[in-house]
């Protein structure tokens, strides 16, 4: 437990110190350009995975390129040929050695895409694969379950499309704002620590949210099953309304990540339903006017 608190609070200054260097992912969006780039797939597993949605919503919503998750069994299982030209393919994996992740990076790049490989290890399977490789920097990770890690691909990702679209803005809140703002939410972990107690002994879950944090729903899902063995349930807060909403009763608990920006009126409508049917809520928000 103590190798993933330390990761844990590592992250700020990871995050802070790939920011300072912009030149990897200058020449990464400049090649992916070049290479006529029209589309966007990425190929993950696990929190890797997580990350890769992340990924999903920037490329569409901050660049404006069709995006989505890739399908590795059409390379891996099934062995199907896909015109992947004008594709860009990003392979994200922390050990860069997940087979499948690697496999379909090389396939991809046979069939014509343009690879990036987003990892922590540049010597890896994975990174050998790839066109180009953007390391994410952030230590050796000791404890099993991946947090640093995590958020490292998460700014790599951010700092990749910033870069494509040359969001200066987005850059400069990298470099500092986003550093400083995991630092203050690093300075909550006495009242995190309370409201785990009330967690502790569930064995059931809902966290959701939508838009771009949708990608911390399915991580924080991944997190409390893997660690805490609670059964715990991701779902965008639109397609929770489709149906699993109904089995919300009296005292179900749920996290829900009511962040600021334009998925916040949804959010709050989702906590006024849930209330509604008395589930207990846990709101993480970055809004002072309270939930
Ligand atoms: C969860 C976790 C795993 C890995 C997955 C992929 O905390 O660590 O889900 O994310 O096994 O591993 P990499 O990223 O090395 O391909």
């Amino acid at each position: 437990m103590s190798f993933m608190r330390d990761e844990i609070f590592a992250q700020p200054d990871i995050v802070a110190r790939l920011a300072a260097d912009l030149a990897p992912y200058r020449a990464a969006a400049a090649a992916a350009r070049a290479a006529g780039v029209r589309f966007v797939l990425y190929a993950a597993r696990g929190t890797s995975d997580n990350a890769a949605v992340f990924g999903k919503y920037l490329a569409t919503i901050h660049a404006g390129l069709p995006a989505g998750l890739a399908v590795p069994s059409s390379a891996t299982v099934y062995d199907t040929p896909v015109d992947l030209r004008q594709c860009l393919v990003v392979g994200i994996s922390q050990s860069g050695e997940t087979p499948d992740v690697a496999e379909y990076v090389a396939h991809a790049r046979q069939a014509g895409a343009f690879t990036v490989a987003i990892t922590n290890d540049d010597d890896s399977l994975l990174a050998r694969q790839a066109d180009t490789v953007l390391a994410t920097h952030a230590g050796r990770e000791q404890a099993v379950a991946a947090t640093k890690t995590y958020t490292s691909q998460l700014a790599v990702l951010a700092l990749f499309w910033a870069q494509w679209c040359d969001d200066q803005s987005l850059l400069s809140a990298l470099r500092s704002d986003v550093p400083e703002a995991m630092r203050a939410a690093l300075s909550l972990d006495d009242e995190i620590a309370e409201i785990a107690q009330w967690l502790r002994y569930s064995e059931r879950l809902l966290v959701t949210a939508r838009g771009y944090n949708f990608a911390t729903a399915l991580e924080a899902a991944l997190k409390f099953k893997e660690t805490s063995y609670i059964a715990a349930m991701p779902y965008s807060a639109a397609d929770l309304m489709h149906g699993p909403i109904a089995m919300v009763e009296p005292g179900y608990p749920a996290l829900l990540y009511s962040l600021s920006g334009r998925a916040l009126p949804a959010m709050r409508q989702l906590e006024r339903d849930l209330l509604e049917r008395k589930a207990e809520l846990v709101v993480v928000e970055d809004t002072p006017e309270g939930g």
